[in-house]
């Protein structure tokens, strides 16, 4: 009886955390994280970028019911990517059944995707190295390759992405850290 009434209750819960990881997200009017508008050099410079990624820059606000509007300077990771291509190297993101493999946003929007600079090992920012074709993580030695998948270091998983939308012609990056060093992603914050 108890192993059932386990069982039950496991299946509601799944059946809740998939709308509920989505609702996540921040609307422009939530408080948390907000969205925030990428420059149109930016834009076209990812456009043009086929084999480097291109480093968005941007400061993200947020609001809080007892402090005044805060901001923090912020960067992420873009690059252009073939959807069939992108979906074949990064099954992570696509083939991973449950609230824990599902973004709960679209990974691509209009032919790009945006990492985090976070690495999922411990938290570091990582770079692009041009002489590597890759991106290096400083601290224990991650890599991944140009579509984010882990090829080498400690980390538990490629690296991830971040919400993008497109809005009245403008293309809006919003933030989420996803803790470290679990193979799964799990939501932490929507604050730098
Ligand atoms: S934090 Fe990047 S490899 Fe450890």
């Amino acid at each position: 009886m108890a192993n059932a009434t386990l069982t039950i209750g496991g299946i509601v819960g799944l059946v809740l955390a998939v709308p509920i990881v989505g609702s996540l997200i921040p609307s422009s009017n939530s408080s948390g994280g907000t969205w925030s508008p990428l420059s149109a050099e930016e834009v076209d410079a990812l456009q043009k970028a086929t084999s480097k990624p291109v480093k968005l820059q941007f400061t993200m606000k947020y609001k809080d019911a007892y402090l005044p509007e805060q901001g923090a300077d912020e960067y992420a990771w873009g690059i252009k990517i073939d959807l069939d291509k992108f979906k074949a190297a990064r099954p992570d993101i696509f083939d991973v059944p449950g609230p824990n493999g599902d973004l709960g946003y679209p990974p691509v929007t209009m032919g790009f995707v945006v990492f985090s600079p976070i690495c999922p090992h411990l938290g570091c920012y990582y770079n692009w190295s041009d002489d590597q074709n890759r991106f290096m993580c400083p601290c224990h030695g991650s890599q991944y390759t140009f579509d984010g998948t882990h090829i080498a270091g400690p980390a538990p998983r490629g690296l991830d992405p971040l919400p993008l939308r497109s809005t009245k012609g403008a293309a809006e990056v919003t933030w989420i850290v996803y803790q470290s060093n679990t193979p799964q992603r799990i939501v932490v914050s929507y604050q730098a």
